[in-house]
């Protein structure tokens, strides 16, 4: 028998070459250089067809005909290997991506209420309660609403109580305290009878301290109508302050002085830290100032548009700043507005 053509030979250990090479193949980078060595343009295979010509003629459809069996073999082989290799891919993304379905969930991050927005909430349910409305009022005041209509003439030494911003536009200022709403609240209602809170930031030009901020709230609460007494204010302010604190705690009003009430008073409760006895939070006296009050000044109702010799009203401010660092023992009020969020989550 005849020697088998050296060319044949070749194309038959290729084939053995290759599907060896094909067997270690396992990524589908490793089968496109595989693709490349045994079916590429310069692979022996694809030189087998391209050499046909030069080869002696009577091997000539032999040569064609292996070249194509082996070529043929080759890709099926390779095709099987590409599902195999994609199956693996695969399985190794499904396996990188598991999930255990057991792990306790992780709870999502949500925002919550700041604690003056909660504060200021419950003040407003139990004013609510007592028939008074929310009335805004606005933060930049003018120096008539902020002090003259209140009974704060200019040069007036009373004005020192409140160091103030003054904004360009002259005669402009930051309201100091929630009061001039008072004035804005009276001439939209007068003659009606009035029974109103008014919430809102206040503005002054202080020192911050621990003790002071240069924004802080305010509540202002103002009743008017007729044959209102400082009694009525009494038991307005008691039951607030009781719904708020707790129902047997104690109050006081002292006299006081402020230019828009006559007679003025400041009411206290009694020290809910240690009942009384005296302790660094009411720093010894056994009583928490809680709000200033009074009966609103005849000046002030008539600036209001009300006949102070038919009408009459009481009114009070509070700061629920205050309130919270008593409700909830914050000793710096810096806190309220630095945005920390580690004072912020604890409410
Ligand atoms: N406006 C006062 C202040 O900022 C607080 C105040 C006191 C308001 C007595 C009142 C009041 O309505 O009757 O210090």
């Amino acid at each position: 028998m005849a020697e088998k053509p050296q060319i044949l030979a070749e194309l038959e250990q290729e084939q053995v070459n290759a599907l060896a090479g094909l067997s270690m193949v396992q990524e589908e980078e490793a089968l496109q250089v595989w693709k490349r060595e045994y079916l590429g343009k310069s692979s022996k295979v694809m030189l087998a067809f391209s050499s046909i010509g030069q080869q002696p003629k009577e091997i000539r459809p032999l040569v064609g005909q292996v070249a194509n069996q082996v070529k043929q073999a080759l890709e099926a082989a390779m095709d099987a290997c590409a599902v195999t290799v994609h199956e693996a891919a695969l399985a190794h993304k499904l396996a990188s991506e598991k999930l255990d379905i057991t792990l306790p969930g992780r709870r999502p991050v949500s925002g919550g209420l700041h604690v003056q927005t909660s504060v200021l909430r419950r003040i407003y349910d139990i004013f609510a309660e007592m028939g008074f409305q929310v009335y805004r009022s606005c933060d930049v005041e003018s120096d008539e609403y902020n002090f003259e209509l209140l009974n704060i003439p200019a040069h007036h030494p009373a004005r020192d109580m409140w160091d103030t911003f003054h904004v360009a536009s002259p005669g402009m200022v930051l309201r100091t305290h929630t009061s001039p709403g008072q004035i804005r609240a009276m001439r939209q209602y007068c003659p009606e009878p009035i029974r109103v809170i008014l919430p809102g930031m206040c503005y002054r030009y202080e020192q911050i301290s621990a003790r002071s901020e240069i924004q802080f709230h305010q509540v202002e609460v103002l009743a008017v109508g007729k044959n209102i007494t400082f009694s009525d204010m009494k038991g307005t302010l008691n039951g607030f302050v009781r719904r708020l604190f707790n129902a047997d705690v104690r109050t006081r009003l002292r006299p006081s002085y402020f230019p828009f009430t006559e007679p003025s008073a400041e009411m206290d409760v009694e020290c809910f830290v240690c009942g009384g006895k005296g302790c660094p939070v009411c720093k010894g006296s056994g009583w928490l100032e809680i709000m200033g009050c009074g009966m609103v000044h005849p000046t002030v109702l008539l600036n209001g548009g009300y006949d102070p010799e038919i009408y009459s009203g009481f009114a009070a401010g509070m700061g629920p700043e205050r309130i919270s660092m008593l409700l909830h023992k914050i000793e710096d009020i810096r806190y309220f507005w630095g945005n920390d969020v580690r004072f912020l989550e604890q409410f």
